[in-house]
């Protein structure tokens, strides 16, 4: 977005045509659902355990779905969960085509989706299509025999002294990009872990197998994926370097197969790009219909940490616009299952992000790969929930589809006994009174991750039963902030701009909309500000649509009185767009 003053001090670019960006919306090929959704990501394997074998399953899960049908989120993205050896958290796929019985079978999924559809629920899960598991039966069959058609699904050398080299992306415990296979004697490519070969995803026989793996999903009962890697997909690979000829077909011919199963299948990619590639991703519309907007998750979880505005500013500088009638949209997001990558921000921020929020000591450090935390929201805003529940309201009142953390709505800490990004998984927190904080009734030492609540001396470990249903709880503010969005098609559909506050601890920007102007406030310091903010609306139908702020309609703006962290979001009709 363009942040330059708009006459009437609003920042931005201003689309007037609405109307005509509905009509390509309704008819560009964009289904609508995704961008009206809020997202709940969790792992299956650590929300709740049904059988008592210290693994989370999907039964679990169904039992819990009136729990995130309370916290109003509408679209479950679920990490994977296929057959996997689990050293990379299930993104190192052992079968693509079946659940890992530990966490339950086919017909349990399907027991889900139908459970899902009869709530009117999405569904998205995770598609890892860069690499597959050294366990996998194509790298087996691969390594046995140099004459197998799998062995042109990975990536050899025999020449590694001539092979082309590049930083691998778990730098601390990976040397490079080649590990050498005992059995077919030669080195094979992994931009991950060793155990991550990457896949000849040039090669069309591997292609096919990809696009069959997504129908194969697709038919039965997902709404979309999450596409794992797919930067790392299309970077130069192998010996020689070979990148894919055209790497947007790709993704235009995954997006078509997919709409020949399911006309509202979505993709959202996980492209960490560079801000001035992104656009690449969404390939004219042809391409993946949402992008991972880890811009925006470095800003923004950044600016509200040290409560300055200008991170939002930046953020909103550097990343293409979303556009309501157009193709590109943004998956927007606090923290993931991964670490709090920093490496968006400008360097002096991130130098000071590094050891602002730096947590440890005694041998433990959160700070990994050179490039982040393994912490979480509460970890980073020491545990402040006003300053969790602003920041979710803020997300949600973002230009792009939000997903929830599983575990951030309620203030899960980090466990950095734990090691590498495990600290960040833990099971979920359902109630402290019970063994295993309800999450499992099986012996502590027989779970997956263990459940935090040992490892931070003093710190309060969350959990839901001491939120849910309590007025004024973490848990209750969120699924307010979930609500409001639910009842604000604006953020969707309507035309986004900043509008400038001084001071610049206070954040605002407005949605325009069929005549009516969706206002958003947030007071990013811990101290009470009063500002004037410019928002031209009839005083008689101004409504508050989230927060208890004080306001006052004036004409000059709106001025609004926010306790520290507060937050209000204001709906009004335009008297601009009333014709003055
Ligand atoms: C991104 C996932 O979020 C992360 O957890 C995983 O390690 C890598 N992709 C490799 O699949």
């Amino acid at each position: 977005m363009d942040v330059d003053a708009n006459a009437d001090g609003t920042r931005g670019p201003r689309r007037a045509d609405a109307a005509a960006a509905a009509e390509v919306f309704a008819d560009g090929g964009h289904p609508e659902w995704y961008r009206d959704a809020v997202v709940y990501s969790l792992d299956v394997k650590t929300f709740q355990d049904s059988d008592g074998d210290g693994w989370g399953d999907f039964r679990g899960l169904i039992d819990r779905l009136d729990y995130l049908e309370d916290l109003g989120v509408d679209c479950l993205w679920l990490r994977p969960f296929y057959p996997s050896p689990l050293r990379d958290n299930g993104y190192d796929v052992a079968d693509y085509r079946d659940v890992d019985d530990r966490l339950g079978s086919l017909d349990e999924f399907a027991e889900l989706v139908a459970e899902l559809d009869a709530r009117g629920m999405r569904l998205v899960t995770d598609l890892v299509l860069n690499h597959t598991s050294t366990d996998h039966e194509w790298f087996q069959r691969a390594r046995e025999d140099p004459d197998s058609k799998y062995h042109d699904y990975y990536l050899w050398t025999s020449h590694i002294d001539d092979a082309y080299h590049t930083g691998n992306i778990f730098p601390e415990f990976e040397d490079g990009v080649w590990s050498y296979d005992e059995v077919a004697g030669k080195h094979y490519f992994h931009q991950f872990y060793g155990h991550q070969p990457d896949l000849n995803v040039a090669n069309p026989a591997v292609q096919e197998e990809l696009f069959a793996i997504a129908e194969f999903w697709l038919e039965r009962g997902v709404d979309g994926f999450r596409i794992d890697a797919a930067h790392p997909m299309v970077l130069p690979k192998g010996h020689d370097a070979h990148r894919l000829d055209d790497p947007q077909w790709l993704f235009r011919e995954l997006k078509r197969r997919a709409r020949d199963v399911n006309e509202e299948a979505v993709l959202l990619a996980e492209a960490d790009d560079e801000p001035d590639r992104l656009d690449f991703y969404f390939a004219g519309g042809e391409g993946f219909d949402g992008l991972f907007n880890f811009v925006g998750n470095s800003h923004v979880t950044y600016g509200v940490g040290v409560g300055d505005g200008w991170p939002l500013y930046r953020m909103f500088e550097q990343i293409p616009e979303a556009e309501p009638g157009g193709h590109v949209w943004w998956a927007n997001f606090l923290r993931n299952h991964d670490e709090w990558n920093l490496l968006k921000l400008p360097h002096e921020a991130l130098e000071h992000a590094r050891e602002e929020f730096r947590q440890g000591g005694d041998g433990r450090d959160s700070w990994i790969f050179g490039r982040g935390h393994r912490l979480r929201l509460a970890d980073l805003y020491d545990g402040d929930h006003d300053r969790i529940a602003m920041a979710h309201s803020l997300l949600l009142s973002l230009p792009g589809t939000p997903i929830v953390n599983s575990g951030d709505e309620i203030g899960m800490h980090a466990d950095l006994d734990l090691p590498e990004r495990q600290a960040v998984r833990t099971p979920m927190r359902w109630d402290g009174d019970e063994p295993n904080a309800g999450f499992s009734t099986a012996d502590p030492e027989d779970l997956v991750i263990p459940v935090d609540g040992t490892g931070w001396p003093g710190v309060f470990q969350a959990d839901v039963a001491s939120q849910r249903g309590v007025p004024g709880s973490l848990f209750e503010r969120v699924a307010d902030a979930v609500d409001a969005r639910k009842r604000s098609p604006e953020v969707a559909r309507g035309d986004c701009s900043i509008v400038h506050v001084d001071p610049d601890d206070v954040w605002a920007h407005r949605f325009d909309h069929d005549g009516r102007g969706l206002l958003t406030v947030h007071n990013l310091a811990s101290e009470p500000r009063e500002v004037v903010v410019d928002f031209d609306i009839d005083p008689a139908g101004a409504e508050p649509v989230l927060g208890s702020a004080d306001y006052r309609v004036a004409d000059s703006g709106v001025a609004v009185t926010l306790g520290g962290c507060e937050y209000l979001w204001l709906r009004g009709e335009t008297r601009e767009a009333g014709g003055r």
